[in-house]
């Protein structure tokens, strides 16, 4: 069986995730699936999932495992994932991490590889207060740094451990930030 490509991108908020994936999801031609953009997407529609979630998405708290994990098991079923993907923003702790494993080993055509952008805290800050969505003020941002070093941290380990993880400095400008990744991309 061929082993399609699944590329997962960790980092702090403001590590550049989102806009790696975007970038490489085109020049790879395989699609950027962004929890955070589904997330935002439903409140902004004010479905029933956005109205569960806003809460916990202004505040900077992660959303309960229940509501997302189904939301990722949609998604990695459908047509457009067959030859491969970029996940950013999940797995976000532990228990989605097991959750995607399971998930993966179950479908069973996909190789995956974790990657892990590296920022200061300050340049961090910095271009979230910048960029300024609804979440970037600073007390959200003070409470989602929190929140990546008590869940998010222990799964940067979980991938390391088991040698599944490469780290990749995110500080440079994009582009070559996008060089380094295209280089420890393996395929
Ligand atoms: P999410 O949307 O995932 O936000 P985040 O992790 O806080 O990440 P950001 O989007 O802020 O940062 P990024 O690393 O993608 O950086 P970006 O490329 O945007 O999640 C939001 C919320 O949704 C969470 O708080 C939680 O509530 C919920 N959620 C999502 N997933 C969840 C899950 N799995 N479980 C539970 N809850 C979940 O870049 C940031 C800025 O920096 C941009 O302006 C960009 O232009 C700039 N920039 C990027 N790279 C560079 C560079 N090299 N040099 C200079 N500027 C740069």
């Amino acid at each position: 069986m061929s082993h399609a490509k699944g590329l997962i991108f960790l980092g702090p908020p403001g590590s550049g995730k989102g806009t790696q994936a975007q970038l490489l999801s085109e020049q790879l031609t395989i699609p950027h699936i962004s929890t955070g953009e589904m997330l935002r997407e439903a409140i902004t529609k004010k479905t029933k999932l956005g109205k569960r979630v806003q809460y916990y998405v202004n505040k900077g708290e992660l959303v309960p495992d229940e509501l997302l994990l189904n939301l990722i098991r949609e998604r990695l079923n459908q047509d457009d994932v067959q030859s491969g993907w970029i996940l950013d923003g999940f797995p976000r702790n532990v228990s989605q991490a097991t959750f995607l494993d399971k998930l993966l080993l179950e479908l069973g055509k996909f190789s995956e590889q974790a990657i892990n952008l590296e920022v200061s805290d300050n340049q961090l800050v910095k271009r979230l207060l910048l960029r300024g969505r609804e979440d970037d003020n600073e007390e959200t941002i003070r409470r989602r740094l929190e929140v990546y070093r008590e869940k998010t941290k222990p799964v940067i380990d979980y991938y390391q451990q088991q040698c599944r993880l490469t780290s990749v400095d995110g500080t440079p400008p994009l582009e070559r930030v996008t060089a380094s990744l295209k280089e420890v991309i393996t395929t």
